[in-house]
């Protein structure tokens, strides 16, 4: 009797998903996120493998269970450091364990980890092998098409080439160069040109990896143009800064037309994650509705109802008083209008 196999998803996991972000893409962001799409995978900020061996595990790893499929971004090079946290990670129920190879931070480069691990293609693969060794989910890395002045399609071609011959198959291309000298790390996603073709090439050069590419992306148009040419496209502070985006993303690329929430619904399951958290662990409602700030982005009032949900005045008051006024000030800036 033959087997029966599984119906296949019809898209690949990265075809869209939220970039890890330092200091935003938290537990409450990546909620927040999921009430505007089902399928986008979304990832956690950067957690170092030493924050992991020193610091308080559950601080770093915990998330809530509506979060799915929701991927763990890593920090470090030390091999037996990365299979540590690595399996902690999946432990922990993470759909995946991604490697950060292109943050330009000088505290990362202190650790030699970060974007400058792209000078060390060998190590990456070392740490890639460990992970893989002791997990079952996927290990993916994230990185630069470039260091420094360093501009030839060659090099960002012999790091692929060398950490997918470790086992690697999904590689997140952020499609700029990292320099490592003399820029920050905001000007450090903004100053280096955009070469989005180095990103396709290395689909053409390497058909059987998942190539997803990232840097600049904003609209729904842009982000059909790259996928002609790349498997998935990440967007970082788009998402951020106009989270409603998120809402057209299920019927749009994974032809899911399931009937989305309005933003007056989305705001209220906030809410009451608010008050939930707050129940739980202490957690103030501001450290929370801050990364909602966006969601009336571009909508008449949006600005004045913003500025509740960010008057620090408010901070006293229960999440539910704070809704009201919010809500209050939309209708009354809709009616001056913005
Ligand atoms: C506030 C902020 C924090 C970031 N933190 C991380 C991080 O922890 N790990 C990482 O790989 N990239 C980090 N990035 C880079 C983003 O993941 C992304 O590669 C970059 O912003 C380019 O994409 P975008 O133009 O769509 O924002 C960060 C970006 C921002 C704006």
């Amino acid at each position: 009797m033959s087997e029966v196999s599984p119906p296949q998803p019809r898209f690949n996991p990265w075809r869209l998903s939220v970039a890890p972000m330092m200091d935003w893409t938290d537990r409450h962001c990546r909620f927040f996120h999921r009430l505007l799409t089902r399928h986008t995978l979304l990832y956690t900020e950067m957690v170092t493998t030493g924050a992991l061996r020193h610091g308080s595990v559950q601080r770093h790893l915990r998330f809530n269970a509506e979060e799915h499929p929701v991927a763990l971004q890593l920090g470090g090079s030390d091999a037996a450091d990365l299979a540590y946290a690595a399996k902690l990670g999946q432990e922990w129920g993470y759909d995946e364990i991604n490697l950060n190879c292109g943050c330009p931070s000088d505290r990362v480069q202190r650790g030699a980890f970060g974007a400058c691990l792209m000078n060390e293609p060998r190590t990456v693969a070392d740490g890639v092998k460990a992970m893989l060794d002791v997990v079952d989910v996927p290990v993916t890395v994230k990185h630069r098409i470039g260091i420094d002045k360093i501009e030839s399609y060659d090099f960002v071609r012999d790091f692929v080439g060398t950490v997918s011959e470790a086992g690697c198959k999904v590689f997140i291309v952020h499609a700029r160069n990292a320099w490592l000298d003399g820029l920050s790390p905001k000007e450090n996603r903004e100053i280096p040109p955009l070469r989005y073709e180095l990103a396709y090439q290395l689909k053409k050069d390497f058909p059987g990896l998942l190539i997803a590419v990232n840097g600049g992306i904003k609209t729904n148009t842009e982000i059909a143009a790259h996928l002609q040419h790349a498997d998935g496209v990440m967007i970082g502070r788009e998402a951020y800064y106009n989270p409603w985006l998120l809402s057209t993303w299920d019927a749009e690329f994974y032809g899911d037309t399931h009937e989305v929430p309005s933003r007056e619904a989305v705001e209220e399951t906030m809410v009451a994650y608010m008050e939930r958290a707050f129940a739980e662990d202490g957690c103030p409602w501001y450290a929370i509705a801050r990364h909602m700030l966006g969601l009336y982005h571009g909508q008449r009032g949006g600005r004045y109802w913003r500025q509740v949900w960010s008057n620090h005045k408010l901070k006293p008051l229960p999440p539910r008083e704070v809704w009201q006024q919010a809500r209050e000030a939309l209708a009354r800036g809709a009616a001056v209008s913005d």
